[in-house]
């Protein structure tokens, strides 16, 4: 049963992977470069294949080796990373590189458990390496596994209670020959054909024996915790210009966005500020999701006085024609575009 699993899935993969910038095609005998898997492990985290596509081949053009990561400016890296969201990934990858170089020779380390080691790998990047770069019998679980996995067996535990469920019952799937494939044919599986809403079942290769096969209800699987209101946060951003530039600060390393050039601006706080100061006038708002809350994020102009430029924070005159080259944050590249329109 097991092995027959894994065959049939195997089998679809073979004719339907998916053709992606990091993957070696199944059976075409090509070698995984590791830093090339675990760069796109970390850049798939929280995110979509077709937004990590674009980030991963400038990466991989710009410093095509592990220790051409290792040594490039922290801010290049964090730039280059703008628009991909959580930053601490970013300043994580950079100091796994460094790690990577530094204490394993610039080889990555082949096991799960050495990979654990290494800053910013956690229990889903080192068995994804593991298993994709090493061939190593990881067991691999992602949100497209999850829900693959919970509609076969019916698991109707809720996540993330339901995770402990999900790895016992795909542990013992996991074939010793082709393991990296395993489980990247479960998340083409999951994105592709076992979509959370529309799940093309007619077509699945393990539809035989799925559980939830049939049923009318088979998007409520996996069966997701109960929502949690998100809180709404507020802010005040400055627009300072002089001469054709903009006054962006770089924001500390530690919390939100950290370490990413930004806007200068006060603290982000739980009620919208009341009432303005008479030398500001709000010219544009946004409203931006982060993970645990929700920020409507507002653009007052401000003259160089009183908050001066060059007090306070760190920061740098940028050229408004070349706002693109700053490498802001999707936040901030939201309010940019936003008055840019009002500038023309
Ligand atoms: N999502 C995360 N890792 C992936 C991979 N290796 N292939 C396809 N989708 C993925």
């Amino acid at each position: 049963m097991a092995g027959d699993f894994a065959d049939r899935l195997l089998g679809w993969y073979d004719r339907s992977a998916r053709v992606l910038p990091w993957r070696i095609a199944p059976n075409s005998g090509g070698v995984p470069d590791p830093y090339r898997i675990w760069l796109a492990e970390v850049m798939l985290q929280q995110t979509t294949v077709a937004a990590v596509a674009g980030y991963f081949m400038r990466f991989t053009t710009r410093w095509p080796t592990v220790a051409d990561l290792a040594a490039a400016d922290d801010a290049d890296v964090m730039a280059a990373w703008a628009g991909l969201g959580y930053y601490a990934r970013a300043r994580n990858l950079l100091a796994c590189a460094r790690a990577v170089v530094r204490d394993h020779r610039g080889r990555f380390p082949d096991s799960e458990t050495a990979l654990r080691e290494l800053p910013g790998i956690g229990d889903y990047t080192a068995a994804s390496v593991a298993a994709i770069a090493f061939g190593r019998a990881a067991v691999v679980v992602d949100a497209n596994i999850e829900r693959v996995i919970a509609r076969h067996r019916l698991i109707e535990t809720p996540l993330p209670m339901a995770k402990r469920e999900i790895r016992a019952v795909l542990a013992p799937l996991v074939p010793e020959g082709r393991p990296g494939d395993f489980a990247q044919a479960l998340m083409d599986l999951g994105a592709t054909i076992c979509t959370p809403r529309g799940p093309a079942c007619a077509i699945c290769p393990v539809m035989s024996d799925c559980r939830a096969r049939g049923r009318t209800d088979i998007e409520r699987l996996p069966v997701k915790p109960p929502k949690r209101a998100k809180p709404h946060r507020y802010g005040v951003a400055h627009w300072i210009e002089q001469g054709g530039r903009v006054w962006l600060v770089r924001r500390p390393d530690k919390g939100m966005l950290g370490g990413m050039r930004a806007l200068p601006g006060g603290e982000w706080t739980d009620r919208p500020r009341s009432g303005s100061e008479p030398s500001e006038s709000a010219i544009v708002s946004v409203d931006h999701g982060f993970t645990h809350f929700d920020l409507t994020l507002v653009l007052v102009r401000r003259e160089v006085s009183p908050e001066a430029p060059g007090a306070a924070a760190e920061g740098e005159w940028w050229p408004i024609s070349d706002l693109d080259a700053a490498g802001l944050p999707t936040l901030y590249r939201k309010l940019t575009d936003r008055m840019l329109e009002k500038l023309v």
